[in-house]
């Protein structure tokens, strides 16, 4: 009776998959899902893949090939830097909207959404703010409403054309900070107070109401220390359960998925724990930046394959880990690279003692890595139609 069920419910995923035309029928040829780019691997599950996008790269005509794979392996993009405040303010008053209109456009163009990164970060500001806080020209006062007026000016330019916005990025402290406590960090936290957050999304939701609002950060892809007190992502979690329940304006919060070989990192089960936990306050969540670095040492700079394969396999095997869990929990709406090819990924200038690199899922040729195989068939062996309930074996009579 149990398994009927399970078959039936089988056989309408498939039905209902060849009806939404995800599953061509190529006559007389086999489907090959392999040969399908991720966004369309991912459309089967109604999960958005995405990349963070380098407008210079993008706009390189002797790089066709970055603005090609950006249109068609992906369904969402994100700005790498050309929302930052820095880059969208440079002078107090004066916006530069250029190049983020530009990747708006290009997602337009190319049926893509937009995760809008990122409002409230204390990096990446301009120096008329920053030097202007530190000089005391610029008030505690009026610094609130410097941010107020920034967050709503770039929301309502783009209002009705972002899906996400990262509307805070990066707020909380990690262990190995000083005082090692768990606290509020940087910039906007000394000087406004955590206040700050709750504002941040409320003035963003009014000024679209129709975006997404997410918290962003790093290392809380997964609960993890055992003790409370210095596991970041309860803290995080601690802090959207109050958000919520003061009805602050938070839609989601979005993992960075920034991830090291040399690390220990999580399993898939720790990850999709987490996400589902998250999913419990109502929220929905995105792993919004996945890269997974590695030491360069010099074999790996050699070519030395014993010290490359086991980096690309690992690096493969956490990209795969995070896709997993997000496909597992229904409320992961997106899975965002921080880049997809080594010749233009953040990682070399970011880490650079030891160097590390070799992060992202293409190559510095553009050809795909076992961490590209491994997404496509994460995406392919997830659910129906692909994985079907098994089918009992009986002895032959
Ligand atoms: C990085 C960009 O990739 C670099 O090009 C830039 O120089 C620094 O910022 N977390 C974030 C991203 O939220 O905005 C950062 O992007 C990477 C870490």
């Amino acid at each position: 009776m149990k398994l009927r069920r399970w078959l039936a419910a089988g056989a309408v995923a498939v039905a209902t998959a060849t009806a939404l035309n995800v599953v061509p029928a190529t006559a007389g040829r086999p489907y090959d899902p392999a040969a399908q780019s991720l966004r369309e691997l991912a459309k089967r599950h109604g999960l958005y893949v995405g990349t963070a996008v380098d407008m210079a790269a993008l706009n390189d005509a002797s790089e066709p090939r970055y603005r090609e794979l950006a249109a068609s392996e992906f369904s969402t993009v994100t700005a790498e830097n050309v929302m930052k405040w820095e880059s969208l303010e440079p002078t107090r008053g004066t916006y530069n909207w250029g190049p983020a209109d530009e990747l708006v456009e290009f997602a337009r163009k190319n049926n893509q959404r937009v995760r809008g990164h990122v409002l409230v970060w204390h990096n990446q500001l301009p120096a008329w703010l920053t030097g202007g806080v530190a000089d005391g020209s610029i008030s505690k006062a009026e610094l609130r409403q410097i941010l107020r007026e920034h967050i709503t000016a770039v929301v309502t330019h783009f209002k009705g054309k972002i899906w996400q916005w990262d509307v805070v990025n990066e707020a909380v402290s990690d262990p190995w900070d000083t005082p090692s406590t768990l606290h509020y960090k940087g910039f906007w936290a000394q000087n406004l107070g955590p206040g700050y957050i709750a504002d941040a999304f409320r003035w963003a939701r009014a000024a679209d109401p129709k975006a997404l609002l997410f918290y962003n950060d790093y290392n809380i892809e997964a609960f993890g220390s055992g003790n409370p007190a210095d596991d970041k992502t309860q803290f995080v979690y601690d802090m959207a359960r109050d958000l919520r329940a003061k009805g602050v304006p938070i839609d989601g919060v979005g993992a960075q998925g920034h991830l090291g070989t040399q690390y220990g990192n999580f399993s898939t089960l720790q990850v999709a724990a987490a996400l589902r936990k998250f999913a419990g306050l109502g929220l929905a969540t995105a792993l919004t930046e996945v890269d997974v670095r590695s030491q360069i040492t010099e074999g790996v700079e050699a070519g030395d394959s014993a010290e490359i394969n086991p980096r690309l396999q690992a690096s493969a095997a956490n990209f795969s880990v995070l896709m997993q869990a997000c496909l597992a929990e229904r409320h992961c709406l997106s899975f965002t690279l921080w880049g997809f090819t080594d010749k233009h990924s953040w990682v070399p200038g970011a880490f650079s003692d030891p160097p590390e690199g070799l992060a992202t899922v293409y190559d510095e040729n553009y050809q795909p890595k076992r961490a590209y195989h491994e997404l496509k068939a994460d995406l392919i062996f997830s659910g129906p139609p692909y994985v079907l309930p098994r089918i009992p074996q009986h002895p032959r009579r």
